[in-house]
């Protein structure tokens, strides 16, 4: 059997990968490390939580003693780490937070599995997933950001993820740790927290809200379906070449209010309202600081290395995404009122290890 490691499994990535391991692979332990941050739901799991071959740990990634102790345990061979903050609004507010988790924790994490490993790496990988923005930003005439682009963060977010993605190598040039690193694009989906720009539109036009367009609403992203995301992992992790970076990606870029009057569009469709009556929501707010203008993926490396691409097209995406939210709106309304945490803390009996 091998033991793997997931962390961050409860948040919107994490879960659609943890999912994907326990019902593809029964032959391994899936262990989720999550520490149930605002961001982390294990309601988004509620289908596997029962699988004998998956195991809940709440810790947090920057104890580091307890992590080493989760290694041990249950002899982990093999490290997802999807484990963060990921929002960039919250990064700009709070940098603090971010370099604690996402550059302290992943030193945790590499220690833990340098010490556990002692320097058999036969059949054990770290994989960290990261993001396309520690690239910085496009131009519009600038071609896309390949596997060699240089590092250029910009939000107190993406210069953590940087941070954590030097660790990661200098782990690997140093101590000969296993690594593979992958830099993705925009992803939506199902149990993404509606704080990020598709699902808080989504819920915001279903409860007849303001949209908060930042500036011009010109910015561009390049947008992944989840599950294609989680799929490249997958294929990554199991026959990428180690040391490698990976950038993923849909070839789907889109102008916020391109992509924002899609939305509107198909929300209407699906809730019987006339076509573009949503679109008197939209509101121009204050642009974000520092907003980077443009993110566009080169993901042909892992085209033409591993066979990887979307399966999905982006309009059958947005409708299958908008339909899960406007079908779920129990998940919506629990995680905007806070009551999923409370449940679930009942439920795996966490309440008096907080
Ligand atoms: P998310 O915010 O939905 O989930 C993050 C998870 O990490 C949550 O379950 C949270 O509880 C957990 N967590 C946070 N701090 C922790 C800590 N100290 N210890 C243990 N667990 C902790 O994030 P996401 O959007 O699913 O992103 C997952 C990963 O993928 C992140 O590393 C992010 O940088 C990267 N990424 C995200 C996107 C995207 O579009 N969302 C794109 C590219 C890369
Ligand atoms: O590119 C990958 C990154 O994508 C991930 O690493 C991050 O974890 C993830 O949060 C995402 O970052 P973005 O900042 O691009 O995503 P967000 O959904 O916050 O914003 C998308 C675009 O929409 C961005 O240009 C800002 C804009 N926006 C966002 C919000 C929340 C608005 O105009 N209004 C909003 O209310």
């Amino acid at each position: 059997m091998k033991n793997i490691l997931i962390t961050g499994g409860a948040g919107f990535i994490g879960s659609h990968v943890v999912r994907l391991f326990v019902n593809k692979y029964p032959e391994y332990r899936t262990v989720n490390l999550d520490k149930l941050t605002y961001a982390g739901n294990l309601e988004n799991l509620k289908d596997v939580e029962g699988a004998p071959n998956y195991t809940f740990v709440k810790a947090d990634i920057c104890d580091f003693e307890t992590v080493l102790n989760i290694f041990r345990t249950y002899g982990i061979d093999g490290v997802l780490h999807l484990a963060a903050e990921s929002h960039v609004d919250r990064s700009i507010k709070d940098p603090f937070t971010f370099a604690r988790t996402n550059v302290m924790g992943t030193l945790s994490l590499l220690q833990a599995a340098k010490e556990c490993w002692k320097g058999n790496y036969s059949e054990k990988l770290f994989y960290h997933i990261s993001t396309d923005e520690v690239y910085g930003a496009l131009q519009f005439d600038e071609t896309l950001f390949t596997e060699e682009t240089k590092y250029s963060p910009h939000s107190p977010y993406s210069a953590s993820k940087a941070g954590s993605d030097h660790f990661v190598r200098a782990f690997h040039d140093t101590y000969g740790l296993p690594v593979i690193i992958t830099n993705c694009s925009n992803n939506y989906g199902p149990y993404q927290f509606p704080e990020k720009l598709i699902p808080l539109f989504i819920n915001n036009i279903r409860s007849n809200k303001p949209l908060p367009v930042y500036g011009k609403g010109e910015n561009v992203r390049d947008w992944l379906y989840v599950v294609d995301h989680a799929r490249a992992i997958d294929i990554i992790f199991h026959r990428g070449k180690i040391g490698e970076t990976y950038n993923i990606g849909g070839f789907n870029e889109w102008k916020n209010i391109d992509l924002i009057k899609v939305i509107i569009k198909t929300v209407d469709k699906l809730l019987s309202r006339a076509e573009g009556e949503s679109e008197k929501l939209i509101t121009y707010v204050t642009d974000r600081a520092g907003h980077d203008l443009r993110y566009a993926i080169d993901s042909s490396k892992l085209k033409n290395e591993l066979g990887w691409q979307p399966s999905l097209q982006f309009e059958e995406g947005i409708e299958k995404t908008v339909k899960w939210y406007l079908e779920n709106q129990q998940w919506l309304d629990s995680v905007t009122s806070g009551a999923y945490q409370e449940y679930y803390e009942e439920y795996y009996g966490l309440k008096d290890k907080k």
